[in-house]
């Protein structure tokens, strides 16, 4: 039977991620391509003790529809989280989402037309750039180099009126690269008086490997002025710092967007499952977030650094990256000829995996870039994993 899907459904390219995820999940192959944290990292005793300890009506909690924006107990607890690290938490208001993807999609229902201008960053989340393609926005693309988005490329993207800006400024996906300050800052300068939305979407923000990445990773919404934090919809996560599968993230927007958010949300799921935001009020309740987020931050550092040292003996130099200053990516730029389709699929029948660039692009084009993830394999792997995508690169370069 021919079914007649709507145009916005026409428009999705979500087949892509779930080809790769299923790659990524194949036991014989060392894979560095999912974006998901490794499964030896999750912290199961923590929530195992946790849920020894729920009382009969933390269970009923758990178990029963809660308010659409969230469990107070929940909201109380992620406040004094935010607030701790100089969130405007009394001007704004929080939503929990179910995952910060239901964050995106719903700011995209809020303000996307069929054929409005969304602009984003290239390369770019691609679960962002579907969720608005489900609104069927039109998407522009903005370059992103080591420091952030183009300003000047920005700037002329701001003259189509686009609905929204969509970026992530710390520890990018795919590109691994912070935004400086003074882009930031820039950023802030092109957007003024726009009126134009800006998401912050930090779902990697607290993943930052020291003490300089820390201060250069501080989000926009903490320090910019009164107008400017009207202007800002900034979405956190803890999928990447307690576990995906609990699919609990955050909004923090002005109050006036929250109402709207909420009525959205009303009609998608009612509210995310409460279970799991018991656990995360646990969590952030008894401290062992912080504990657990620091020993994150150690291991993804490790992994990252292991990463580098066999890029370091096994790729041509001709390969370029900006090095991770925190996060999950590497994003490297393909030596000149080598062509890395031609790789992929070589090094696939070698034993080891990763993500085109074109995943990345707004457009999906070819873009001469591979995405290599490091926070879901095993030291012990790294190594020979890197060494088959570094023989490979060797060999098509000397064709
Ligand atoms: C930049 C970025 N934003 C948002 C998400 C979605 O996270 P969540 O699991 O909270 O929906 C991801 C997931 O990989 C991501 O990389």
């Amino acid at each position: 039977m021919d079914y007649i899907f709507s145009d916005c459904v026409t428009s999705f390219r979500s087949s892509a991620i779930r080809d790769l995820m299923s790659l990524a999940t194949r036991s014989d192959i060392i894979s560095f391509a999912g974006g998901m944290p490794g499964n030896e990292l999750f912290p199961v005793e923590d929530l195992r003790e946790m849920s020894q300890n729920f009382t009969r009506k933390e269970w009923e909690e758990a178990m029963q529809y809660g308010p659409t924006p969230g469990n107070p107990g929940l909201l109380a607890a992620l406040k004094e989280f935010l607030r701790k690290r100089n969130f405007p938490v009394n001007t704004n208001e929080l939503i929990i989402t179910t995952g910060s993807l239901q964050g995106l999609n719903i700011i995209a229902k809020l303000f996307v037309n069929p054929g409005d201008t969304v602009v984003t960053e290239n390369p770019v989340f691609i679960g962002g750039v579907s969720a608005f393609l489900s609104y069927q926005a039109n998407i522009v693309g903005v370059d992103i180099d080591a420091d952030g988005i183009d300003i000047e490329k920005l700037g002329e993207a701001v003259k189509l009126n686009p609905k929204l800006l969509y970026i992530t400024p710390n520890f990018h996906n795919p590109a691994g690269t912070v935004y400086s300050h003074q882009r930031r800052e820039q950023l802030l300068e092109v957007m003024r008086g726009t009126g134009i939305p800006i998401i912050e979407d930090d779902a990697y923000g607290e993943l930052y490997f020291d003490e300089k990445s820390y201060h250069t990773s501080r989000p926009i919404k903490t320090w910019a002025d009164r107008e400017m934090d009207g202007q800002i919809l900034y979405t956190g996560s803890f999928s990447k710092i307690f576990g995906p599968g609990l699919r609990v993230a955050w909004a923090l927007v002005p109050p006036a967007i929250c109402d709207k958010m909420q009525i959205c949300k009303q009609s998608m799921d009612a509210c995310t499952p409460a279970i799991s935001q018991v656990f995360a009020q646990k969590f952030i309740e008894t401290g062992k977030i912080e504990t657990y987020i620091n020993s994150l931050r150690t291991v993804y550092r490790k992994r990252c650094n292991c990463t580098l040292q066999a890029i370091d003996k096994y790729f041509p130099k001709e390969a370029t990256f900006v090095k991770p200053q925190g996060g999950f990516y590497l994003w490297i730029k393909m030596p000149q000829g080598v062509d890395e389709e031609v790789l992929f699929k070589k090094v696939i029948e070698r034993g080891a995996v990763f993500v085109l660039g074109s995943v990345f692009h707004p457009d999906a084009q070819k873009n001469g870039y591979i995405r290599i993830s490091y926070c879901n394999t095993p030291e012990d792997q790294i190594d020979s994993g890197i060494k088959i995508i570094g023989d490979v690169l060797k060999e098509l370069m000397t064709k």
